[in-house]
């Protein structure tokens, strides 16, 4: 099944490791640590397989993507030896990268970028493309009568207002292209009204939001445990100091708003209360790519006996996210080569802030998205195949 992975945010950290990543991974230079599509519990016949997948992408920058990369491998990203053995795939990667559709109405863009989509299936002879969105956090999306509706949404496009932000713009013209859509970041993609209902009558899946690959990760692993113990968490302070491309963005007001709200979801809906304490986003342009997160919880035990643990991460973030969008590309083609439309929420297992209201839990997320692959394996699906 040739696949292809359309990443807006092309030139960014967790777009190139994935590129990077992708071409190692076809070139049989890396394994798969890190892709949770290649653990026996999810690999099987229905996912593309590596040498399967096409990569392509816009961005609002140009850096050629080889010097991305570079600057990755300096900064202990990426190991320097693949880039270095990469040089003629990268290029041919680059060829397909286009720039950030811009001017006249957001209904020229939304076309530019159908175009720009359809082009690439066409020439690279795809049987679909999974638009995947790893560019920069925005602020949540101003209200505006156009949400409402599709037939709403459409004539306000055609009108001078910046109806939609830049990530519901994307989502917009990867359902007008036929595309399904991956929201990695917690931006608002596709949640606005008038994009779900558009994406249920063109039949297209799509899944989000907001890569869960740190903090937010080892949350939903301990949460539950605190629960299903019936221990009392008092209080549930995080700090998360990071630098690189999303840092900068984070120190944001706004753009961090939206990530400490996505990040915090998991407490009040797995304890079934809100813990005193909150989550802070600090950019600290020294640690690169590179991530500390550190949690302090209080919690009560039996006679209201008072306990604490912390913990500390060490995480690079765009190695933890890059095979999660390998998986995601992969899972989300199957489930639209099975019929699949509408929310993945199967697919909880990738985020900080799913679709749908699924478990927060870590495990019962991973018990739903074996239960999805093994269906699409088995070629098992509720609607016809395409
Ligand atoms: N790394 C992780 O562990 C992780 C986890 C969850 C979510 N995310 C999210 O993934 C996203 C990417 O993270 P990153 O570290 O690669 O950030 P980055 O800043 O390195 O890359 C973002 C890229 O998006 C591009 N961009 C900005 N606006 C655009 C637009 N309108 N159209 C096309 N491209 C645009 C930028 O030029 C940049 O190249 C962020 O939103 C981040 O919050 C990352």
């Amino acid at each position: 099944m040739r696949t292809g992975v359309w990443l807006v945010g092309a030139r960014g950290s967790v777009a190139t490791t994935s590129i990077v990543g992708a071409l190692a991974l076809r070139s049989g230079l890396t394994g798969p640590t890190g892709c949770v599509t290649e653990l026996p519990d999810l690999r099987g016949p229905a996912l593309p397989a590596f040498t399967d997948l096409v990569l392509g992408g816009h961005d609002v920058v140009t850096t050629p993507l080889a010097k991305r990369a570079e600057t990755l491998a300096a900064a202990g990203v990426l190991p320097g030896r693949l880039v270095a053995a990469l040089p003629d795939e990268l290029a041919a990667v680059e060829r397909e990268l286009r720039p950030a559709p811009a001017g006249g109405t957001q209904a020229d863009r939304a076309a530019a970028t159908v175009r720009d989509l359809t082009d690439f299936r066409r020439r690279h002879g795809l049987d679909r493309v999974v638009v995947v969105n790893v560019s920069a956090t925005e602020p949540a999306a101003r209200p505006h009568p156009g949400h409402a509706d599709p037939g709403a949404l459409a004539a306000a496009l055609a009108g001078p207002d910046e109806v939609l932000p830049p990530s519901s713009l994307y989502a917009y013209a990867a359902v007008r292209a036929g595309c399904p859509y991956v929201d990695f970041t917690p931006s608002t993609g596709l949640r606005l009204p008038a994009l779900v209902a558009l994406a249920a009558e063109c039949g297209i899946p799509y899944a989000g939001h907001d890569g869960k690959t740190g903090e937010t990760l080892v949350k939903s692993v301990l949460a539950p445990m605190f629960a299903m113990r019936h221990l009392a968490v008092r209080s549930w302070s995080g700090v998360n100091l990071l630098g690189g491309g999303d840092g900068a963005t984070l120190a944001d007001p706004a753009a961090n708003a939206a990530k400490v709200e996505s990040k915090q979801r998991v407490l009040g809906e797995t304890l079934g209360h809100l813990p005193q304490g909150g989550t802070r986003i600090e950019y600290v342009e020294a640690l690169g790519d590179f991530k500390t997160a550190w949690d302090l919880i209080t919690f009560a035990g039996f006679l209201g006996t008072g306990m604490r643990m912390e913990f500390t991460w060490h995480g690079c973030d765009s190695a933890l996210a890059a095979p999660l969008v390998l998986d995601l590309a992969r899972l989300t083609a199957a489930a639209h080569a099975a019929g699949h439309a509408g929310p993945l929420t199967d697919l909880a297992f990738f985020f900080k802030d799913p679709l749908g209201t699924p478990t927060h839990s870590l495990a019962d997320q991973w018990t739903r998205l074996c239960g999805f692959a093994h269906r699409l394996h088995a070629g098992g699906t509720d609607a016809a195949p395409r």
